[in-house]
């Protein structure tokens, strides 16, 4: 009986001394062991001490496992020491759990529970969002109720949040909206690039929200592309300098961190994410989601190079491509995803799929399912943006897993690195959001580097019908001008696609923003007299004395597969607007696209020609350079073709015959205050 106690005892000391030593520590511990010291020294018989041991024993155990301590729960110890420990407690289920990422739509915190979900997504579609014009607060209490579904689970493993905060926190009600990224490849300012990744980062965390499928790095080599607004540049090293906008995200990097090891700051930053890996802007014909058709020496000069960066930075995750390389399929490139991008870049964050990414693996989309998974999981993909079909995967991924089509190394790669992520940015430590940053949302400081934004990314083409002769500046003190074109007074148009919705929306009830009417209101003198006509016709052009006019057309707002064009028109009734306005008033037109569009025909007529872009919610930056309060300095970031029989046609290619060239941009000083 002794002997059994006494080597229980030694046990006990054993496990107290080395997984339990913080229970060791505990006062309660200390006390019991002093019970048992003094009973050696009382005088009291053996079957008493037993007694008295056992029911310490007991106590003792019992007093432990509550207060069992968990190393990965330890911000103490090393990274590596958590991942292996919670790691090694992970079942199958919570495995593949963590490697699953759903939409919000069809999650629920009983759900996330249930499946131990990793992450979940909010698409941008009214159904995946809390509800049009919700609130910050409204944003965080969702965030945190799913979340509370992930804290409850049997491990805790917090889920990560993600969204698409692409030029500012796009999918949010009063948001910053910041120009799309083709507007600020033209400022070729790094500096500006991680401020307005701070400021984004800040407005994603004012709804709860932990993860943004952000910068996209594509290579936009043709503007037939439908995304191409969605590229800072054609040029490989504007593109790899914009990606500084990734340490504003995420923030700095600590000195001296190992190449490829994703990093977040803290609570005011977001785990950030490149895409679209790799060469999603080198589709043929700029289809979008085609083919990108080069030899791997172009591949990896034109495409690769922002991902370089992007690593060295500690960007925390890398998104597939639905496009193709030489016919196959980004999600299943083993060679790109895994040998290059994780083995000899030693890229440690985790690969995301697209929306559905695997599913497109195949043609149609999800004509073998089963088959996706295996040929993506091979491939490298860690997490998988399933949307709604988080159960199906999880189904077909865990008989995969068990029956050995898939190797269960391939799972613990994937899962060590979305827990190195979740680890690293704190998550764990921090799994609920507070209301505390919901004042960044669309806040002046914000607003007013978006404004700085605009100013540098707009591109003046032309300037007077002479050099002698300038428009711009324009006369603030005017007696009458007029204010004309679609896009004139149309704050959605001015955002483009991503903004709200998907497709973005037209019109001025979207969010909260400036309109450049509203902002050429507010920049003339107040006796000048605005005339304002969507569409004027012939008579009021001509019978009203008009000092000069502002014409502002161009693209309606589209994204992905439906802005595919191959015509590259502005689309009626901006070419008549132009037409007739511009034949009798002295007259800027102010092109509102996500890419150089047909202006050939247009330009002889036209006095002033301004590129710019889709600037987001802060028209006045667009008036601080017409009315001359600061200087144009934008240098083109793309080629602007005469026409599209000449496409693709990027800077240094052998036909190169452009109508701007690359880098070209018209100065202007900034009027004497
Ligand atoms: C796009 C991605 C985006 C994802 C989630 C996809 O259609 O290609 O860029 O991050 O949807 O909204």
């Amino acid at each position: 009986m002794w002997t059994i106690c006494s080597s229980t005892l030694i046990s006990l000391r054993k496990s107290l001394l080395t997984t339990h030593w913080q229970a060791l520590s505990s006062g309660l511990t200390r006390a019991f062991l002093k019970i048992i010291l003094s009973l050696f020294t009382m005088g009291v018989n053996n079957m008493q001490k037993v007694l008295v041991l056992l029911t310490l024993v007991m106590c003792c155990w019992a007093s432990m496992a509550k207060a069992e301590y968990f190393k990965y729960k330890d911000p103490k110890q090393r990274l590596g020491v958590r991942i292996k420990d919670l790691m090694k407690r992970m079942t199958l289920e919570e495995k593949i759990g963590q490697m699953t990422q759903a939409d919000k739509s069809v999650a629920s915190k009983e759900i996330i529970k249930k499946y131990n979900l990793g992450s979940i997504l909010s698409i941008p579609f009214p159904i995946s969002l809390p509800a049009e014009g919700a609130s910050p607060k409204t944003w965080v209490d969702l965030v945190n109720d799913l979340q509370s579904g992930s804290i409850s689970t049997r491990l805790g493993i917090p889920m990560i949040y993600g969204i698409d905060a692409v030029h500012g926190h796009n999918n949010v009600y009063n948001a910053t909206i910041f120009p799309h990224n083709v507007g600020l490849g033209v400022t070729r300012d790094p500096v500006l690039l991680k401020k307005i990744g701070a400021a984004t980062a800040l407005e994603v965390r004012a709804t709860g929200i932990q993860y943004a499928f952000a910068p996209c790095i594509a290579v936009c080599r043709d503007p037939r592309w439908g995304r191409c607004y969605e590229s800072y540049s054609e040029d490989p090293k504007i593109v790899k300098l914009m990606t500084e906008i990734i340490p504003g995200l995420q923030g700095d990097i600590p000195v001296g961190s190992r190449k490829g090891v994703p990093f977040v700051g803290g609570q005011n930053k977001v785990a950030a994410c490149a895409k679209h890996y790799l060469g999603d802007g080198g589709t043929h014909l700029g289809v979008d989601e085609g083919d990108t058709i080069i030899d791997a020496k172009g591949l990896f000069s034109i495409h690769m190079p922002a991902y370089y960066d992007s690593i060295i930075k500690g960007v925390s995750t890398i998104m597939t491509s639905y496009s193709s390389w030489n016919g196959v399929k980004m999600h299943k490139n083993r060679f790109l995803v895994t040998d290059y991008l994780k083995n000899t870049l030693k890229f440690r964050g985790f690969v995301i799929s697209d929306f559905q990414g695997i599913d497109r693996i195949t043609t149609p989309p999800n004509a073998n399912y089963t088959y996706s998974i295996i040929a993506g999981m091979n491939a490298g993909i860690d997490m998988f943006m399933v949307g709604f079909t988080y159960e199906d995967f999880i189904t077909r991924l865990t008989y995969l897993v068990k029956n050995k089509f898939i190797p269960m190394r391939r799972i613990n790669d994937a899962v060590k690195r979305i827990l190195r992520v979740k680890f690293t940015m704190g998550l764990f430590e921090n799994p609920l959001a507070d209301y505390s940053y919901a004042k960044y949302l669309g806040c002046q400081e914000h607003r007013d580097l978006a404004r700085e934004a605009v100013r540098k990314s707009l591109v003046l083409l032309k300037n007077g019908k002479s050099v002698e002769n300038p428009l711009l500046p324009l006369s603030k003190k005017a007696s009458k001008i007029l204010v004309a074109g679609s896009h004139a007074d149309n704050l959605g148009n001015q955002c483009g696609g991503w903004t709200i919705q998907w497709q973005g929306l037209s019109g001025n009830n979207l969010t909260a923003g400036t309109t450049i009417l509203s902002a050429v209101k507010t920049t003339v003198n107040p006796r000048t007299q605005v005339v304002y006509v969507e569409n004027p016709d012939d008579k009021l052009v001509k019978s009203n004395k008009f000092d000069y006019a502002i014409v502002v057309v161009g693209e309606y707002p589209y994204a992905e597969l439906l802005g595919d064009s191959s015509n590259l028109t502005i689309p009626e009734p901006g070419p008549s607007t132009i037409k007739r306005v511009c034949g009798s008033v002295k007259c800027v037109v102010v092109l509102i696209t996500g890419r150089p569009v047909v202006v050939q025909p247009y330009v002889e007529t036209i006095d002033a020609l301004v590129a710019a872009w889709l600037p987001g919610t802060e028209g006045q930056g667009v008036t601080d350079l017409l009315f001359g309060d600061y200087g144009f300095t934008g240098k083109l970031a793309r080629t602007w073709f005469k026409s599209v029989g000449q496409l693709p046609m990027n800077v240094g290619d052998p036909h190169y015959d452009p109508l701007y060239p690359f880098g070209f941009g018209l100065t202007t000083e900034p009027r004497k205050k």
